[in-house]
């Protein structure tokens, strides 16, 4: 058994170990590491005490403290409902003019209306509300059923062409299919259509047939489009003088428009959202309009 040494490079005494030539350095673990675990497991001693910690049969041990998680969410959550209640009540409550005129319930407007709008709007009407082929521009174009925010909230609450005993009903007949024009006669209402929205298509060939077509959409289409065509609240037809078009404004699909028919279908929310919530969607959508214009 080899005695201890001083190493000669390190100066380090040696355990007086020694395996095939190699010694092993007399250099213990630095009291600081001591330091740490000692403090270490004091502090989790103490914490184990005053925190819930130690499982039983039953139940657990509670700690010294009465810390508990749980208690601390259902107080948030019971914050959050409180808060949630403050501006319900008040969107309930007050009359539009009044809400537009508070600028914290409108923050509370856009923010909550801006979720609720991408969980069951945007699928149809887009993020933005700008509309998508057969869906429409709800922000942009002008309204077919009235854009002050009562109206805007009776569209949400009934629906158009929906399930509800009240729904909005709007149709566009199928003038071609359902025989009511000769094809001729279709195909000039639709060049009178054009030209509505586009003067350009009137050239000196076409003029005849927009005359006829101009005559045809005074017998057939202004008592729901308007003599102008700029669209009428009563019956939900669509301005069809600007460039927003729920189906496309080109030739071939106004012509598929007016031979086949449309009836978009725009779902009722009643029983799906909260009254609150119907009439928060309401002021977001005109806070919207007004955004734009
Ligand atoms: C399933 C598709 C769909 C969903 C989802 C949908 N809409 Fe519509 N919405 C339509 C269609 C289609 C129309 C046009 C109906 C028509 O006039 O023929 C419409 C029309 C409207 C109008 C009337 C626009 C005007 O010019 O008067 C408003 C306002 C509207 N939607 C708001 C909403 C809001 C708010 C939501 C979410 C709660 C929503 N929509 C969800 C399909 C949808
Ligand atoms: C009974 C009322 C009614 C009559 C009559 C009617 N329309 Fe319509 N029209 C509507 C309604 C409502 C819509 C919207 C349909 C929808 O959104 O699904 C519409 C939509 C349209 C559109 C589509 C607009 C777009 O943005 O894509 C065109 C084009 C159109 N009508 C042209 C005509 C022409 C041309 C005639 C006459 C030959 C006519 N309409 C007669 C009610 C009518």
């Amino acid at each position: 058994m080899a005695l201890s040494e001083r190493d000669k490079v390190s100066g380090h005494m040696t355990t007086g170990h020694e395996w095939n030539g190699i010694k092993e350095l007399n250099t213990p673990v630095p009291r600081v590491v001591y330091i740490f675990l000692i403090s270490a497991t004091i502090f989790s001693v103490t914490w184990t005490i005053l925190m819930p910690s130690w499982p039983g049969i039953n139940d657990y041990f509670r700690g010294l403290l009465g810390a508990d998680q749980q208690a601390e969410v259902r107080q948030s959550v019971a914050e959050g409902v409180a808060e949630r209640s403050s501006w319900t009540d008040a969107i309930v409550d007050e009359d539009f003019t009044t809400i537009r005129a508070d600028p914290s319930l409108m923050q509370t407007v856009r923010e909550t209306g801006k979720m609720l709008f991408a969980e069951n709007c945007a699928a149809c009407h887009g993020a933005e509300g700008l509309g998508n082929p057969g869906f429409p521009n709800i922000i942009q174009a002008p309204t077919m059923w009235g854009d002050d925010p009562a109206t805007i909230m009776e569209t949400i609450r009934v629906g158009i062409n929906s399930a509800h005993d009240e729904t909005r009903y709007g149709q566009m007949l199928a003038f071609g299919r359902d025989q009511m024009l000769p094809l001729s006669d279709v195909d000039r209402v639709v060049t009178y259509v054009q030209t509505l929205s586009d003067p350009a298509i009137a050239t000196a060939d076409n003029a005849e047939d927009i005359g006829e077509g101009a005559t045809i959409f005074a017998d057939n289409c202004a008592a729901c489009h308007g003599e102008t065509g700029t669209g009428m609240q009563e019956t939900g037809a669509p301005n069809l003088t600007d460039q927003y078009w729920i189906y496309g404004g080109d030739r071939s699909s106004i012509r598929h428009t007016v031979y086949y028919g449309r009836q978009g279908l725009m779902p009722t929310w009643e029983g799906r959202l909260t009254p609150a919530y119907i009439k928060l969607l309401a002021l977001y959508v005109a806070d919207l309009r007004t955004a734009a214009k």
